[in-house]
């Protein structure tokens, strides 16, 4: 990848810095609304997360930990494989936790339903889902986020956390990713 065909692949800003901030400000509130004072467990899904759940949590003022799982949908392109693998999972019990699994989108929704499914099994005191992004357009399996910050059309995005070939996660923004540079 060189510096010009890193540029080329940025095809037009969707969601700027100012309005990512002021969604996630709005759901850091909600957030403590929900749990009240009662603390709580960020669960994020590598790697696309990262950067949402870090700025998510320091929105959040109820008690939060933070925790990981690794999951695999889609292998460095643009097309899912239609399988999850989760690579890495949670090494703690979440049965005496307040649970959220935070995801940057869902697409097909393969990835969250099962997720959802694994965590279900492991009793969670609550369990809900927050998205950063969500195109409702694509889904394959009917699965919908407790909270989704924007719904988007059904476009390949990269930036702010979310990639292109592992690329792209540093956009501060959400960018169309240009399709037409990998032709
Ligand atoms: P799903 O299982 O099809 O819902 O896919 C979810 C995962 O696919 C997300 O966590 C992302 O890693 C990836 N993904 C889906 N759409 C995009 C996109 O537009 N840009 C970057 N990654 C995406
Ligand atoms: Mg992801």
């Amino acid at each position: 990848m060189t510096q010009d065909s890193y540029v080329k692949g940025i095809k037009r800003i969707i969601i700027n810095e100012n309005e990512i901030k002021t969604k996630i400000s709005e759901a850091g509130k909600y957030i403590d609304s929900l749990y009240d004072g009662r603390p709580i467990l960020l669960v994020g899904i590598l790697k696309g997360c990262f950067v949402f759940l870090s700025d998510l949590m320091r929105n959040v003022s109820v008690p939060c930990e933070v925790a990981f799982i690794a999951a695999q949908s889609y292998y460095d392109g643009i097309d899912s494989s239609g399988n999850v693998d989760i690579i890495m999972d949670l090494k703690k019990e979440v049965s005496g936790y307040h649970v959220i699994i935070v995801e940057d989108i869902i697409d097909t929704g393969r990835t969250l339903s099962e997720i959802f499914r694994r965590f279900k099994e492991r009793h969670p005191l609550t369990l809900r889902v927050i998205t950063l992004l969500d195109k409702p357009e694509r889904r394959i399996i009917d699965f919908n986020a407790d909270i989704s910050l924007f719904t988007i059309e059904d476009i390949f995005v990269v930036g702010y956390g979310l990639d292109y070939g592992e690329y792209y996660r540093n956009l501060p923004y959400i960018a169309e990713f240009n399709a037409e540079t990998i032709k």
